[in-house]
């Protein structure tokens, strides 16, 4: 199992536990945890409204051409904004540290 952690708070991180071997992502593992992600698209890249930043944690792969599109037409960026739906859940993500960012 991976485990990633949610910055609900300063100083406040809750611990999320995932399977790694069903190929979630970090956005399913959220909504799962029923955060209020949206993620309107179904997690294809399309609508940003699973926007997190990433605050610490293991280096994530390069996000994709698709996924920097998506994250420029965000009206705030941060310098470590992922889109959660493009984040896979394997054992290379164990302790990351996210905050779910504001969708405008
Ligand atoms: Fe739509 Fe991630 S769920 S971009």
């Amino acid at each position: 199992d991976v485990r990633v952690y949610v910055e609900e708070a300063p100083g406040q991180r809750r611990e999320l536990e995932a399977p790694t071997d069903m190929g979630l992502s970090l956005m399913e593992l959220l909504k799962a945890n029923e955060y209020p992600i949206q993620a309107t698209c179904g997690g294809m890249a399309l609508c940003a409204t699973c926007h997190v930043e990433v605050l610490a944690g293991p280096a994530l792969p390069e996000p994709s051409e698709d996924e920097w599109a998506m994250l420029d037409t965000l009206p705030v960026l941060h310098e470590t904004s992922r889109l959660s739906c493009q984040i896979r859940l394997t054992p290379r993500v164990d302790g990351l540290v996210v905050r779910l960012a504001e969708v405008a």
